[in-house]
């Protein structure tokens, strides 16, 4: 019997019940904004990707010890598709899971969870705290500089890119596109254009 495939509207009211941060809110919307992209960059299917970026750390506001077990507890529970938890369970390969990224979506995934981080810090330390102007080269910058977002686990990014057998300056490239679809959603518009 195959389950229901998830809606964005239900993903992201799943996300909204279990989520009030709104850093953390944004980390997903982010992180959905460069799924999407890819997706479409990729031929593949859109809506899947960003449901499963949407719902990727569904659990870290409240189960922050259980990261990743309880999203799947919680999605299994909903009578989400198999492909969908295994791929959310994934992105934590090695920290809090050992499901290994696999298919190209879960790479993806795995690949560009930490690097939005980057672009994110990367972002707000320019005048115009705006994503719209961010560049590949600033963000390799920031990348060297290991006390600049010391959180951002750039291994994993390394990894991530490797197993997708991308440049990391590409893998930068689409991470900085996707996020600029959804600049206003994630507050990186910047300061110049906030009304
Ligand atoms: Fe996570
Ligand atoms: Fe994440």
């Amino acid at each position: 019997m195959s389950s229901k495939v998830p809606t964005r509207e239900e993903a992201y009211q799943l996300l909204t019940e279990y989520n009030k941060s709104d850093s953390l809110i944004k980390h997903a919307l982010a992180v959905e904004g460069v799924m999407r992209y890819m997706a479409r960059k990729r031929g593949k299917d859109e809506e899947k990707w960003g449901v499963i970026g949407l719902v990727h750390d569904l659990d870290y506001e409240q189960f922050p010890e259980e990261h990743c077990h309880k999203s799947e507890e919680i999605l299994k529970e909903k009578g989400w598709p198999e492909e969908y938890i295994r791929a959310v369970v994934s992105h934590g390969w090695g920290l809090c899971s050992d499901v290994e990224p696999q298919t190209e979506l879960e790479k993806v995934l795995y690949a560009i969870d930490e690097l939005t981080g980057l672009v994110v810090t990367t972002a707000l330390v320019r005048p115009s705290k705006s994503v719209m102007d961010v560049q590949v080269k600033s963000v390799k910058k920031k990348w060297k500089d290991k006390r600049f977002a010391a959180g951002v686990n750039r291994s994993v990014i390394e990894q991530g890119a490797q197993r997708l057998g991308m440049e990391i300056a590409d893998l930068i490239a689409d991470t900085i596109a996707g996020m600029q679809e959804v600049a206003e959603e994630i507050g990186l518009k910047g300061v110049y254009q906030e009304k």
